[in-house]
């Protein structure tokens, strides 16, 4: 759809579809995410209907809709049906991988330090599980880096740790779009090297689905995980798992359900009763996205906001953004004139003061060294919110450089 085309204006005008207050400043959409309006109404939509004859649809309804739900999702990052399941959000999904491959003395799991946190200490839960067999290796990761630089980096560590003897690095968790800071990683070109040195790549996709173009096919990842409540509109909590065919029956949800041991998308249909409205939005999520003007569309506009916004509220801070643009999704990476040696700085009161005082909403992190803000463009944000909230964290961190 051109633009012409699309009846809808990004920017202020589209908060109108959404359920945010008038009065928040929303550049965070990359944590937890947020869904328009027609979504929450089939969410509850979904409740209603299966209060009306619960016995029924979870008899004979919610498998044949999650199957239609899966094919939706997977046609949308082109995968096969029975390559996808649902999970309640990526945490689960990485979990349920790291958790159902079995470790053998010597094994290495190999992630870069920008890893999100919960993941982090699940890789660290699998190396006290199997303690004194499992070993992680971490690659350190500074931003500005290049994308050459970090397969480099990649290539000399799985050069240097394959010539030990008697280890193996069996397994790498890369993200798709890190965390903090909020930045593309190439894992298109780090696959093929996993690939090529017997490596299982497990993809934290959290942010992917919605915010970048998705296709499996193109990527080959042998696990991929990716939230569809952040990005894509789906609402809260759902996920999904991709699993390639030739590792699906080493694969089983965290919870034993009726259906373990019958094949791994029943495995992941009932793993007791549950709320599987979530899943269900997919459907009215991807007509939303589609009726306001498409994916292009959408992902255009996040990014060229992204870049406009983090460079103005850069320049009002006096610092820079982290570039290259090439690596800018919809979020932007803005350093704070506030080296981590400031012990008055503290995330905490940070916080306080973006909760309580001006009711906007970035995340606020430490790296290489100094504080940054990541903020989200979305359809309902605009230039307008990336400068007050430029000026807001101005102010900020003006009152901390005065203490
Ligand atoms: C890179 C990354 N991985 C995993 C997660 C966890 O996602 P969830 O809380 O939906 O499990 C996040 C959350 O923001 C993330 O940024």
């Amino acid at each position: 759809m051109s633009k012409e085309e699309s009846i809808f204006e990004f920017g202020h005008s589209m908060r109108s579809k959404f359920l945010l207050d008038s009065d928040y400043i929303p550049l965070n959409h990359g944590s937890f995410g947020t869904f328009p309006k027609v979504v929450q109404e089939a969410f509850r939509e979904y409740q209603d209907k299966v209060e009306t004859n619960p016995d029924k649809f979870i008899r004979r309804d919610l498998i044949p809709e999650m199957c239609k739900a899966r094919e939706a999702v997977a046609k949308f990052i082109n995968a096969e049906t029975n390559e996808v399941v649902f999970v309640q959000n990526t945490t689960t999904g990485i979990n349920t991988v790291l958790k159902s491959l079995k470790y053998e003395e010597g094994d290495k799991l190999l992630y870069f330090s920008t890893v999100y946190v919960s993941i982090r200490k699940t890789l660290e839960f699998i190396r006290e599980t199997y303690a004194g067999k499992v070993e992680l290796i971490e690659i350190e990761v500074n931003y500005p880096i290049s994308d050459d630089d970090l397969i480099d980096k990649l290539d000399k560590v799985i050069k240097e740790e394959q010539q030990k003897p008697n280890t193996k690095i069996k397994l790498a968790v890369i993200d798709a779009i890190s965390s903090n800071p909020g930045v593309i990683v190439p894992i298109q070109r780090m696959i093929p090297i996993l690939r090529q040195n017997d490596i299982l790549s497990i993809v934290d996709g959290a942010h992917s689905i919605g915010q970048i173009p998705l296709n499996i096919r193109e990527i080959e990842p042998d696990f991929f995980v990716t939230n569809c409540h952040k990005w894509l509109y789906t609402a809260r909590s759902s996920a999904i798992l991709y699993v390639s065919y030739k590792y699906q029956e080493k694969i089983h949800p965290l919870v034993t359900g009726m259906f373990s041991h019958e094949g791994f998308v029943s495995e992941f249909s009932w793993t007791g009763a549950q709320d599987v409205s979530s899943f269900l939005t997919i459907h009215t999520a991807l007509e939303f996205r589609k009726k306001i003007g498409g994916e292009e569309m959408i992902q255009n506009y996040c990014k060229k906001l992204a870049i406009e916004g983090g460079n103005l509220i850069a320049s009002i801070l006096g610092t820079e953004i982290i570039g290259p643009e090439s690596i800018i999704p919809s979020m932007v990476n803005i350093r704070l004139p506030i080296p981590t040696s400031n012990e008055e700085f503290t995330e905490a009161k940070f916080l306080d003061l973006m909760f309580n005082k001006y009711n906007f909403s970035v995340v606020v992190f430490k790296h290489n060294k100094y504080w940054y803000i990541r903020a989200s463009a979305q359809i309902y944000t605009d230039l307008n919110d990336f400068e007050k909230v430029g000026y807001i964290v101005k102010e900020i961190c003006d009152s901390f450089k005065t203490m």
